[in-house]
């Protein structure tokens, strides 16, 4: 078998076994192929498509690259929760300790920026110190003494996700259906879970164009988990126009802060709850939505959840007095540029796609796999849709390096929001929720 073989026969639209598969995920983990083969079966696969059986096998091939944390001595339940990827989504920032400070074990393995969209692991290691790169004997024992660890895939754990994931980024072959799930499950099985709530984005700003294909990723996620005896609970949010409202790395680890001071924007807030309320329920400590709500609310409000998020900072050596004056401890932007309204009018639209863009744009996402993020750039929306403004109000802030990115920052924010005249609807930020029972509309 060579990957030249496996290449072609995807090239062609054909489907490839699952020895194959394994064939090629352990030579991805090993670096054994070079990166332009990976790549081409890559784009391959983008453009041809996996079966589900496929899509199955490769999951199961990237798993198998590594090991898997080993938690069950643990008394409590181990949950986590991912998303598909979103612009100025920093949930799993506050969810982790939050849902930790409730009692359940949250092992969480996260990702770096992926296209337009995030990534935790950048957000966090705008904390400086903070070290995503622990062991996975280091990530157990932290997860039993503090009860949550935020780590990225490693050589012992999704080795074949760090690679392929790292490449998708670049090689615009995110946006396929079975890579994200493949990519998705691969890393949350590894973490030995007895739960796993997924927030699958529709809209805009999400990787798949149409919410049919969203809805087909999250029941081919259910599905997988199943197939694993891992309970997977997905709810499905709106990523037309960003969540909260700070875009970047730094100051969205500010705002997730504010948020557990139980404060921050309310779409931050509701979308927190629910899937921290999903992630109770599933760890066994709650049986329903209000009161599992009501517990998260408490954390909250107790301080307990932010006491946590600073254990967890200083046990991966960062700096935890980020959680007392996060503008003291994380870098800033040398410009920061008030962006106006040109016109009267109702904003139509803040594109959450636009924006993710332009912040890699700035500097605070990849164009290449070498590029090095800077922590301190990004936007402060100031407004959403629906919301009526006058000439000269300020919309965002731009938080940019130097004046180049302002020019960059202002041609984005021309872009992505739109003033028009016409009364605007908002979606419903949370719309259904997909069980192994099927699809619920909330
Ligand atoms: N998150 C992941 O971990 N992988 C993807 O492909 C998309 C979102």
């Amino acid at each position: 078998m060579t990957l030249r073989d496996l290449i072609v026969r995807k090239r062609d639209g054909g489907a490839l076994s699952v020895d194959e598969w394994a064939f090629f995920a352990r030579g991805v983990a090993t670096g054994k192929f070079p990166d332009y083969q990976v790549a081409a079966l890559l784009m391959a696969a983008f453009l041809r498509g996996l079966t589900p059986a496929e899509t199955v096998a490769l999951t199961d091939a990237m798993l198998k690259t590594g090991r898997t944390l080993k938690l069950d001595h643990l008394k409590v339940g181990r949950v986590d929760k991912h998303s598909t990827g979103g612009v100025g989504d920093k949930v799993s920032l506050v969810l982790a300790p939050l849902v930790a400070a409730c009692g359940v074990a949250v092992p969480m393995v996260s990702g770096r920026g992926l296209g337009h969209t995030g990534g935790t692991l950048d957000k966090l290691e705008s904390i400086p110190g903070f070290n995503t790169r622990l062991s996975l004997a280091e990530a157990a024992k932290q997860v039993e003494r503090i009860g949550c660890v935020m780590i990225g895939q490693s050589a012992e754990i999704a080795p074949a996700d760090r690679k392929l994931y790292a490449m998708r980024d670049v090689t615009g072959t995110v946006a396929a259906m079975p890579l994200i799930a493949a990519s998705i499950m691969s890393k949350k099985l590894a973490e030995g879970l007895t739960g796993l709530v997924l927030d699958v984005k529709t809209g805009i700003g999400a990787f798949l164009p149409s919410h049919d294909e969203e809805l087909a990723l999250a029941k081919q996620m259910v599905a997988i988990g199943e197939h694993y005896g891992c309970p997977v609970v997905v709810i499905m949010s709106n990523m037309d126009f960003p969540l909260g409202r700070e875009c970047g790395n730094g100051n969205e680890v500010a705002e997730s802060i504010a948020a557990l001071k139980d404060g921050g924007p309310a779409d931050l807030r509701e979308l927190t709850l629910r899937l921290g309320a999903e992630m109770l329920i599933l760890g066994g400590v709650e049986t329903e939505i209000g009161a599992a709500t009501g517990r998260l609310e408490r954390a909250l409000a107790s301080g307990a959840a932010l006491e946590k998020f600073r254990e967890l900072v200083a046990a991966q050596g960062g700096d935890p007095s980020v959680c007392d004056a996060p503008e003291r401890v994380l870098a800033q932007p040398v410009r920061r540029q008030p962006y106006r309204a040109l016109r009267d009018g109702i904003v139509q639209c803040v594109n959450a796609l636009v924006v993710g863009r332009g912040i890699t744009a700035l500097g605070g996402g990849r164009e290449t796999m070498e590029d090095v993020v800077d922590h301190s750039v990004g936007f402060t929306l100031e407004t959403i849709p629906g919301t009526r403004v006058k000439r000269g109000d300020v919309l965002a802030t731009i938080l940019a390096k130097d004046d180049d990115g302002v020019g960059v920052g202002n041609a984005v924010l021309h872009e992505a929001i739109v003033i028009g005249d016409a009364p605007v609807t908002l979606p419903p930020l949370i719309s259904h929720r997909v069980t192994a029972a099927g699809v619920e509309r909330l």
